[in-house]
């Protein structure tokens, strides 16, 4: 319980930094997928009694679904289970409930060798019914269903599943083998169109199967649809189920068959899609598969990538796609089962956010991009590294060996095997400009990928790319004088180590043995190390390039490790600890990442640490011992082994992310030591907070336009308004990445020591 509090108070004392990461409180939902489709196709889902029956689940189908189908109730069977016994009872329910919410019904489906009353192809005895016998029954069955609901019905699957599964081998029949085939052959199918089109001639008349990506049995289909046509029958189009997993069918295929089929018929609907998270096909199914468990973030990523696909590839073809229907209402409902987990909204009715935005708010611009084959290596690649590339709309493309993997994603980007067997893909939209930190997940593992350096962020060395950007001169490395970044260690008496800094001394520090400077202590985020700001950071190019065009005077900058990983880490206390939230993951398109960073659990440290407080817990990241290694025993060193201006009005404190934090709590624990505070994506400071503080001489408060940037906005101007000197900035374009603090750092270091 204490543990409890104890996290509750923590994650008070976040929310203003939260607000920097660019987290907002859930919207409700009001204009559905229906809605954002309306210009392409209908958006349809399956529906049981319970469904239409439950008032939250009949919100959820009028806010989401223009089209409904069905799953059950208007079968074959359920429809009449037995010759001339009709059941409307639930059939006519879902009917009504299409006329009363002016909801458009598909009707599913005629004919099909499952879910039918034997009767109508076989005698008491179990004898196949002679062919006109059968055809009777036929007849009066679809015409009695067709004409019960033809006011409200504007499309039948009249046929279900009748072309045979892959592989068929030489000889053997193009359909299935059902007792309708084995009594009438193909032509049952032409019969069933026939009867159905003379009772409603108005109702678009479909064939509906799965595997039907399949080429094999794409072709199978293709070809039955088109003798039909040449026959003359009333067949307007196909049915495509859409039973997916996350592994297939391909993109490829998808599109291909999309593409064959609208070279016959006029309409295409997508059926019956769901998407589940395994890699059972179409008539193989294992129903309710699995424990009840967690859906792991990269089985996500596959599933919303394959969604994202599907709704991609149906929207260019809407020309000819008129409806896409989801199996069910939800993974509660699935046919499959919840443990499946196959749809879009969860066991209790909720969209499954990512997932469902992805399909829901897709921006029609990146459907309509040529992406240009410019691609050149990024400039953080291993030497002689060609992947991954960057073109010049700052899309990246990722290439992977990985011969016996069944899946690899690269930061968000979930890749596909090639024809040359190697894992390539290109991010779905363009990246930020900036660096970004990624790593592959294969199979489920995380790997860094082999083409780049390495660079400390997320709690370890990530894989990084670097995305051109239009104001990269000030980090970019020019022929100017250059300082140094020296790697120098000092002993900690208060956690007994030895611990390093990274100093940074201006091109002129050595040349005159008596000038003193000024000095920044800069500060990495809650991922990064003391590595961060001269690798990823450029902070030293930055500094370089600035005083060489005369924008600052020289000063030193000092960057060590804030400990923010010693003591807080999730996990450090066991899976029961309750650790607050979690600072966002970069990802390379700026997005939130689908996929979770490592965090390997640490013990928690035995004893608290001299002078320090003890560790763990989520109260470590702002109270962590840190501020006695820095006060006490850093700005100590750094005075006594370098030419330092070693007074407050000479000494500033910034830092990014979780080290603004460490900025905002030091600097106000101890408000004799920095003159200058910078806060870089880390918060905000109030005019109330700092009311007892003398000889503040500035506060730097910046960050990403993507991070909920008006708190930034309001706080400088509050500030200014209480006469601080105070500059709010917001980096154009840029979330909660390095590009952000480097353009902080820009942005911050002219106001320092004026
Ligand atoms: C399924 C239903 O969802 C289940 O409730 C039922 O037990 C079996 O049928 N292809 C089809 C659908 O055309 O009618 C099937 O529906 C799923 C496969």
């Amino acid at each position: 319980m204490k543990k409890l509090l104890f996290a509750i108070c923590a994650l008070a004392m976040c929310i203003p930094a939260l607000a920097q990461f660019g987290q907002r409180a859930p919207q409700p939902i009001t204009n559905g997928m229906k809605d954002t489709y309306k210009d392409y196709f209908m958006i349809g889902v399956a529906v049981n009694q319970r469904n239409i029956s439950t008032p939250e689940q009949i919100a959820l189908i009028k806010r989401e679904f223009n089209s409904i189908t069905a799953e059950n109730d208007m079968k074959p069977q359920p429809t009449e289970p037995r010759k001339g016994e009709f059941n409307w009872e639930n059939a006519d329910k879902i009917a009504n409930f299409c006329r009363e919410n002016g909801i458009k019904l598909r009707g599913h489906c005629l004919m099909w060798h499952s879910q039918v009353g034997t009767w109508i192809y076989q005698d008491e005895k179990g004898n196949l019914l002679p062919k006109e016998e059968f055809y009777a029954n036929m007849k009066h069955h679809i015409q009695a269903v067709v004409n019960r609901y033809k006011d409200v019905v504007y499309a039948w699957d009249v046929v279900n599943e009748a072309v045979a599964d892959s592989p068929v081998r030489p000889g053997q029949p193009e359909l299935r083998n059902s007792p309708m085939y084995q009594i009438a052959g193909e032509e049952f199918i032409y019969k069933a169109f026939e009867y159905a089109h003379e009772a409603d001639p108005n109702a678009l008349l479909f064939y509906n199967d799965y595997n039907e990506c399949d080429p094999g049995k794409r072709d199978r289909i293709a070809g039955l649809i088109t003798r039909m046509k040449a026959a003359g029958v009333p067949v307007h189009g196909i049915g495509m189920q859409g039973h997916y997993n996350i592994y297939s069918p391909s993109a490829e295929d998808i599109e291909a068959a999309v593409e064959k089929y609208a070279s016959i018929v006029d309409h295409i609907h997508v059926t019956e899609l769901d998407i589940r998270v395994n890699t059972d096909q179409g008539g193989a199914l294992r129903f309710n598969q699995g424990e009840t468990r967690q859906v792991a973030s990269w089985e996500q990523s596959l599933q919303q990538d394959q969604y994202e696909n599907l709704f991609r590839i149906m929207r260019k073809h809407a020309d000819k796609v008129d409806c896409v229907t989801f199996w069910n209402l939800s993974d509660r409902d699935s046919w499959l089962g919840a443990n499946n987990s196959p749809l879009l909204f969860d066991a209790n009715y909720q969209p499954k956010m990512a997932m469902y935005n992805a399909v829901k708010n897709f921006d029609p611009a990146q459907d309509n991009i040529v992406i240009k084959e410019d691609f050149v290596p990024s400039t953080k690649n291993q030497p002689g590294q060609l992947y991954p590339m960057v073109n010049s709309q700052r899309y990246i493309r990722y290439r992977i060996d990985a011969p016996k993997a069944t899946s690899v994603i690269a930061g968000s980007t979930v890749l596909h095997k090639d024809a040359d067997g190697y894992w390539t893909g290109t991010s779905k939209t363009p990246a930020d400009e900036g660096f970004h930190y990624y790593h592959l997940t294969i199979d489920g593992g995380t790997f860094n990928d082999p083409g780049t350096l390495n660079y400390y962020g997320s709690t370890r060395w990530e894989s990084g790319i670097e995305v051109p950007a239009h104001d990269q001169a000030f980090y970019t490395e020019r022929d100017v004088p250059h300082g140094k970044v020296e790697e120098v260690l000092f002993w900690s008496k208060s956690t007994n180590q030895l611990r390093r800094a990274f100093v940074y001394t201006p091109p002129t520090y050595d040349a005159s043995k008596k000038t003193k400077y000024p000095v920044l202590y800069l500060q990495h985020g809650w991922g990064e190390n003391e590595y961060g700001w001269s690798n990823q950071g450029h902070a030293n190019i930055i500094m370089d390039n600035l005083i060489a065009d005369g924008k600052i005077e020289p000063f030193i900058v000092v960057m060590t490790y804030g400990m923010t990983n010693e003591g807080f880490r999730p996990g450090a206390f066991g899976p029961t600890a309750v650790t607050g939230p979690e600072p966002p993951i970069p990802t390379a398109t700026g997005a939130p990442a689908a996929v979770a960073p490592t965090r390997p659990a640490v013990p928690a440290p035995a004893a608290p640490a001299a002078g320090g407080q003890r560790a763990g817990g989520m109260g470590m990241m702002m109270n962590n011992g840190f501020e006695t290694v820095l006060v006490d025993e850093l700005i100590p060193y750094i005075d006594s082994h370098f030419r330092t201006k070693a007074d407050k009005a000479h000494r500033a404190m910034a830092g990014l992310s979780m080290g603004g934090m460490e900025t905002h709590t030091i600097t106000l624990a101890r408000p004799e030591v920095f003159g200058y505070y910078g806060l870089l994506s880390g918060g905000t400071y109030t005019p109330d907070e700092l009311k007892d503080i003398k000889d503040i001489k500035g506060i730097f408060m910046g960050c990403g336009s993507k991070e909920g940037p008006d708190n930034i906005r309001n706080a400088a101007k509050a500030l200014q308004d209480a006469g601080y000197n105070a500059k709010g900035y917001v980096s154009e374009g840029t979330a909660h990445e390095f590009q952000t603090w480097r353009r902080c750092l820009y942005e911050m270091a002219p106001m320092l020591f004026k």
